[in-house]
Order: C-alpha cells, then sequence, then structure tokens
C-alpha cells in the first residue's frame, strides 16, 4: 500500500513522464496502488497521487473491473457532455460538479505491456477523464467557479 498525495503536494500539479518499461518496478507500484485505491474506497487513482509522476493510473467503477492504463492517450471524446459531482482522494471532503464528455476513447498499454484501445461511457468514462487529468497536473477543483474554489482552499488549510 502506498500513501496518498494531498492537494497542496507539487507532485500533483507536475506534467507526469511516460512510463519507458513496463518491469517488475512498475508492476509492483500497480499493485500496491490497487490496495491503497481499494482501501480509500476510491474508483480510480492515479500514479502521482502516490507521490510518482508516471504516466499511468487505475480504475475500478462501479460495476466495472479493475482496470491499468500505462502511458494512455485519448483518442476521442464526444461533444455530448455530463454535469456529475465528483471527489478525489487527493482533495478530501471536497465535492463539485463537473463537465465531462460522455463518451471517449482512449488507448493504453496494460500491465503486461501489451495496448489496447477501448471505447468507455457512463461512469467509466468519467473515471478515465478524471484520472487523465492528474497526469497533466490537473485537478477537478480546477473545474469549478473561482468562488467556490476559494472557498475549499481555505477549507483544506484549516484541516492541515
Ligand atoms: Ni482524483
Amino acid at each position: 500500500m502506498r500513501s496518498i498525495t494531498y492537494y497542496g503536494e507539487p507532485v500533483l500539479r507536475e506534467i507526469a513522464t511516460k512510463v519507458e518499461d513496463i518491469n517488475e518496478e512498475i508492476v509492483a507500484l500497480i499493485e500496491e496502488m490497487a490496495v491503497s485505491m481499494e482501501e480509500n474506497n476510491g474508483i480510480g487513482l492515479a500514479a502521482p497521487q502516490v507521490g510518482v509522476s508516471k504516466t499511468l493510473f487505475i480504475t475500478h467503477a462501479p460495476n466495472d473491473k479493475l482496470r491499468v492504463f500505462i502511458n494512455p492517450e485519448i483518442l476521442s471524446t464526444s461533444p455530448e457532455t455530463c454535469l456529475y459531482e465528483e471527489g478525489c482522494l487527493s482533495v478530501p471532503g471536497v465535492y463539485g460538479k463537473v463537465k465531462r464528455s460522455e463518451k471517449i476513447s482512449i488507448q493504453a498499454y496494460d500491465q503486461r505491456g501489451k495496448v489496447f484501445k477501448l471505447d468507455a461511457d457512463g461512469m467509466l468514462a468519467r473515471v478515465i477523464q478524471h484520472e487523465y487529468d492528474h497526469l497533466k497536473g490537473k485537478l477537478f477543483i480546477d473545474y469549478l467557479p473561482e468562488k467556490k474554489v476559494a472557498k475549499i482552499i481555505k477549507k483544506l488549510q484549516n484541516q492541515k
């Protein structure tokens, strides 16, 4: 299990770098991330959220299996969007509605180094977009209205 990095830690704002080799170390990292995600009742977790600035994330959306995305690339997003409340293990206690594409198409490598393409919709599409953002140093609160974000930041600072 790896400990979660929280809002304010610089790694969450970094642009993650590519995984050059899907080796034992990466597989071990994924396994530890999966434990951290399940322990915290998360439905997605990106490597920067455990302090590793690498382009990989995992998802476990409701009614779906555990999925691994290494060096992911979103190939297309639908023009149709939907609004839904999100949260993030790195921004505890904060929720807000975020507009995301309803459907996406993504390509990535799995933990065996095999490339795959996936078309996703519903909650899985949302989680993927949220986790993909983490690899670019972006957080879901960046989409919320400025006033709300100011309040959130105050609240998070008081938690410390
Ligand atoms: Ni998150």
